[in-house]
């Protein structure tokens, strides 16, 4: 495999190159990059060169978005080959990472789902199989898609910390116990739900659905959490979509299943990751396979909670026997939704950083546990409802979460399509305002850094309100 790529040249390309170079798995390196591209213009024309261990090779494209889209194609294909990887991959040369969201502007702007799906066949070759799944999805979104009112509006609330920290992920801040800060986090989030609970008020809006992520939410005490939730709750009338990401059971206590029923919260998460233990280990969670059963079976029991289960394809030491046992769990079970990811080795994670990739299972061996968990979730009754792809995932496939029908979770649907307006509580949050019919985006990202967030956060709640004053009052 090529480990890392450098590129020096036009910063148009420069993009266009990044994410062909992430598709084809290489991370950006000044050191240690065994592919160097370099780029000018010259007559009208780009010319890259693309160095692959000293051996040189030339792409060239005219200097407009289609000659900088044609170059990233033959990048990709390059890098693939040189990697002795097939050349093209289902999803043929789309890198983006929603291609459901291009394929409802297509639908826009050509007035019919088939138009939308031969379009993006054409301009793209994605494969026959992953049109169908992409036409599906379009066809479960659109009634979600319909609400134009700028009014309606979904929430988010993040909490970045969990306590331990698993091998793929490179995505919290850090572990709770190990935060000095911790009274003075719960006061900063405080304020911050309270100050968009005054901005709902100030422009009657209307909460469609609020999702409280992480991280790990319920890695907070007890009575934090309480707290924290009941606060929540005053910013969502009971009925609608109120979801707790529960990931970890090893973190949830009967007070907090009390406290989410209390506060009307009607999905939660609980993610095994694998049924089977010894990768389970492996990968550093904090829960065997049983404790997973045990708590969806007492949440089963106790609440009227819908609940999603999150997968990973491609774990260390994994083969398709595991998915096979993990795929028999959920059709005996039949939890609301299910979500198969494939991994995605990130720069940042342990996996990455300790060089522990020697276990990941083969590209093919990926592909076919994907290809087997949708047969055996669609024979069970579940539609693909949401899918995003991203950087560094293995054959670079994609993530699709799964549904009963009737059961979505319609947050999973906004923030991929990205067409309502969402507002983010916590560090690391990024709220968008979306306006139809080109859904335009006004942006505001609160740092990830809990201390940055905790001491900066009157600022961050003023530039807040600046944003929804200039996004309201002209409604
Ligand atoms: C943001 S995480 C939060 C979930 C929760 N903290 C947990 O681990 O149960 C959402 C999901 O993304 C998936 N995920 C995280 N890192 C991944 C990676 N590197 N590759 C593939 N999937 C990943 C996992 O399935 C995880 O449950
Ligand atoms: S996968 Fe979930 S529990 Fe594990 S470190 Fe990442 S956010 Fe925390």
């Amino acid at each position: 495999m090529l480990n890392g790529y450098h590129y020096t040249g036009p910063l148009p390309l420069g993009s266009v190159v990044a994410h062909n170079c992430g598709a084809a798995g290489l991370f950006s390196s000044n050191t240690d990059a065994d592919v160097k591209l370099s780029a000018v213009e010259y007559d009208d024309m780009y010319i890259l060169t693309v160095s692959i261990r000293g051996v040189e090779h030339t792409l060239t494209g005219s200097i407009s978005s289609l000659g900088r889209r044609s170059i990233g194609q033959s990048l990709l294909v390059l890098l693939r080959t040189e990697q002795g990887l097939p050349a093209h991959n289902e999803w043929g040369t789309m890198v983006g990472v929603r291609p459901t969201k291009l394929l409802h502007k297509y639908m826009d702007q050509y007035g019919s789902l088939e138009d939308a799906t031969r379009h993006i066949r054409d301009e793209f070759s994605v494969s026959m199989e992953k049109l169908e799944v992409l036409s599906k999805i379009g066809r479960y979104q659109r009634p979600f898609l319909g609400d134009d009112s700028p009014k309606h509006i979904s929430l988010y609330c993040g909490i970045p910390f969990c306590e331990t920290r698993c091998v793929y992920c490179s995505f919290p801040y850090g572990l709770y116990q190990d935060y000095p800060r911790q009274a003075e986090f719960i006061t900063a989030l405080l304020k911050d739900i309270d100050d968009v609970r005054s901005i709902c008020e100030s422009y009657n809006l209307y909460t469609n659905t609020l999702y409280m992520g992480g991280g790990t939410p319920t890695i907070l005490g007890n009575e934090d959490f309480h707290h924290l939730l009941t606060r929540l709750a005053t910013l969502i009338p009971e009925g609608r979509e109120f979801t707790v990401e529960a990931g970890r059971p090893d973190s949830i206590t009967v007070e907090k299943i009390r406290s989410m029923q209390h506060c009307h919260v009607n999905r939660i998460s609980i993610n095994p990751q694998t049924m089977d233990d010894t990768i389970l280990r492996r990968i550093g969670r904090g829960h065997n396979a049983q404790d997973i059963d045990y708590m969806y079976q007492y949440v089963k029991k106790h609440t009227d909670f819908a609940v999603n289960m999150d997968f990973i394809a491609g774990l260390p030491g994994q083969e398709i026997k595991h998915m096979m046992h993990n795929m028999d769990y959920i059709c005996h079970n039949l939890p609301e939704n299910v979500t198969i990811h494939t991994l995605a080795i990130k720069r940042g994670s342990p996996l990455y950083d300790l060089n522990m990739q020697d276990d990941v299972p083969e590209e093919s061996v990926v592909r076919h546990m994907v290809q087997y968990a949708k047969e055996r979730l669609e024979a069970a009754g579940y539609v693909p409802y949401y899918l995003y792809r991203q950087q560094y995932m293995r054959g670079q496939l994609e993530n699709i979460g799964y549904t009963l029908p009737g059961k979505a979770c319609e947050y999973n649907i906004q923030i991929m399509e990205e067409r309502q307006t969402i507002m983010s509580m916590g560090p690391g949050g990024s709220s968008k305002w979306m306006r139809p019919p080109l859904y335009r985006q006004k942006k505001q990202h609160m740092p990830k850094d809990v201390d940055v967030y905790i001491d900066t956060l009157t600022t961050l709640l003023d530039k807040r309100h600046a944003l929804c004053k200039s996004f309201w009052e002209v409604v």
